[in-house]
């Protein structure tokens, strides 16, 4: 891993066991992808998405607003908003350049970004009917919380452990169940891997 990348680990693994240790990290993790924004899409590879599309072939109805955490470039968002036509997708991420790749790259008026962070985000609770987040930290409470009853949330690292932002499975699983999710199943697609829990 590059030193950038041992970062990104070390900040997950913080954040995940002290989620306020955020505020520590938020800044450089920022500028770090935001430095990386241009190049962000030739550093991925070509089945990145296949853990979350693997996730996603499992959710039994077709959603209407979906949430992409740590959208980047906005690769998931796209997915998302193009397997589900009736579905309104928002994107939200910390780094504004990656935001603007993301612009740049979306045709699809029903996929939109917005400058967020996941610690606390801008939105009603229970306001999205599935949540997905690629190669992202996830902040647990949060998810909670925006997601409906009955929605489904989508975690996928699609490297399995050699993902930098990476959280093994079953602390995802543990994490989400005692927040009232239930979970649905695992998912492996080459090397990387998924989980999806629905919200009880
Ligand atoms: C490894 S990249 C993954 C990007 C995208 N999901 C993909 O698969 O290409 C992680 C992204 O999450 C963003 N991010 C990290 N922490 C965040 C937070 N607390 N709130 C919002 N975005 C965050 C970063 O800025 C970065 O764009």
């Amino acid at each position: 891993m590059t030193l950038g990348q041992r970062f990104a680990r070390l900040a997950t693994d913080a954040v995940v066991r002290r989620p306020a240790l955020w505020r520590l990290f938020r800044g450089p993790i920022r500028r770090q992808f935001d430095r990386l924004a241009p190049r962000w899409d030739s550093l991925r590879g070509s089945d990145s998405l296949a853990p979350l599309e693997a996730a996603l072939d499992r959710v039994p109805l077709p959603p209407q607003r979906v949430l992409d955490v740590g959208t980047g470039t906005g690769i998931a968002a796209r997915v998302v908003g193009a397997r589900y036509p009736e579905a309104d997708v928002v994107g939200v991420d910390v780094a504004e350049r990656m935001l603007d790749e993301a612009r740049r790259l979306t045709d699809s008026k029903r996929v939109t970004y917005r400058a967020a962070d996941a610690e606390r985000l801008p939105f009603d609770s229970a306001s999205f009917d599935l949540v997905t987040l690629n190669n992202m930290i996830p902040f647990f409470d949060e998810l909670a919380r925006v997601t409906a009853p009955g929605g489904h949330v989508a975690i996928a690292y699609s490297r399995g452990p050699q993902t930098p932002i990476w959280v093994p499975l079953e602390r995802v699983r543990g994490e989400l169940e005692r927040r009232g999710f239930l979970h649905v199943a695992d998912f492996r697609a080459g090397p990387g891997v998924a989980l999806l829990a629905r919200r009880s």
